[in-house]
């Protein structure tokens, strides 16, 4: 696989978004999907991926500690594109445990206490939306983190057993802001107001200029512990 993966990054080198996109969309028709949590890079593959002319499976996690800013523009989406993004949710039995055994805000309370709460809340039904695929679309960039700064075009997921499609992988965040101006792609309104990067609200702060642009997600780890597992590989 790992020389599949390592050919396909030949062959799409040189390639635009669009063709890149054009050949997986058709090529695993039915068998891929893309993951939005709204952010300004999953704004811009949203807004490319509609104008294919086969449409993938979008879908979210809401984690049910997301800002109301995000179900904002979530709503918004869904209206502009005229699609209906499937939408993951916890399942109940495991968020009556989190809170029982760690409390409401465990997650402040030590890393494993995080890690189980993004356990609970994002990868367990990012399992279930991703079976069946064999191609996973994500908005990650190279230049959001140190954790990211190997990323690739593509990439074998050893966690999920799939292909890992990075589309905006090499993509400044300047290019990204230009595409949603020149495009007028709706985004989420705290982005205007300090927040270059949103997860959950309880775990989520705004910056100040001049600092690292995942500064304000789980502000109190140190910047090598700030992945919550969903993109484990590049972690
Ligand atoms: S995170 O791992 O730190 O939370 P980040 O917010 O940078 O990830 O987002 C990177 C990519 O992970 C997004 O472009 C999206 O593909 C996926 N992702 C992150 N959070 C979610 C979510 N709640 N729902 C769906 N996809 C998500
Ligand atoms: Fe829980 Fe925070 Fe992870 Fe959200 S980001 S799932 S609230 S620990």
């Amino acid at each position: 696989m790992q020389e599949r993966i390592a050919a396909f990054n030949r062959q799409f080198e040189t390639s635009s978004i669009e063709e890149v996109l054009n050949y997986f969309t058709t090529t695993y028709n039915g068998r891929i999907g893309f993951s939005s949590s709204f952010g300004a890079e999953d704004q811009v593959l949203t807004d490319i991926l509609v104008q294919q002319p086969t449409m993938v499976k979008i879908f979210t996690l809401d984690t049910g500690r997301l800002p109301y800013e995000t179900y904002d523009v979530m709503d918004k989406t869904n209206k502009k594109y005229g699609i209906t993004i499937d939408v993951y949710t916890p399942e109940r039995s495991d968020l009556e445990t989190l809170y029982s055994t760690q409390g409401i805000n465990g997650f402040y309370d030590s890393i494993e206490n995080r890690k189980a709460c993004c356990h609970v809340r994002k990868i367990a039904p990012l399992q279930r939306a991703l079976r069946g695929l064999d191609v996973w679309i994500t908005g990650l960039r190279q230049s959001q983190s140190v954790t990211r700064d190997n990323l690739e075009l593509l990439e074998y997921d050893e966690q999920f057993q799939l292909i890992k499609l990075n589309p905006l992988a090499r993509w400044s965040e300047t290019e990204v802001w230009d595409y949603i101006h020149q495009n007028h792609v709706p985004y989420n309104a705290l982005h205007d107001k300090g927040y270059p990067s949103i997860g959950c609200a309880p775990c989520t702060r705004s910056i100040a200029v001049g600092e690292d642009i995942r500064a304000g997600r789980w502000w109190w780890e140190k910047p090598e512990h700030k992945e919550c597992g969903l993109h484990a590989k590049t972690a």
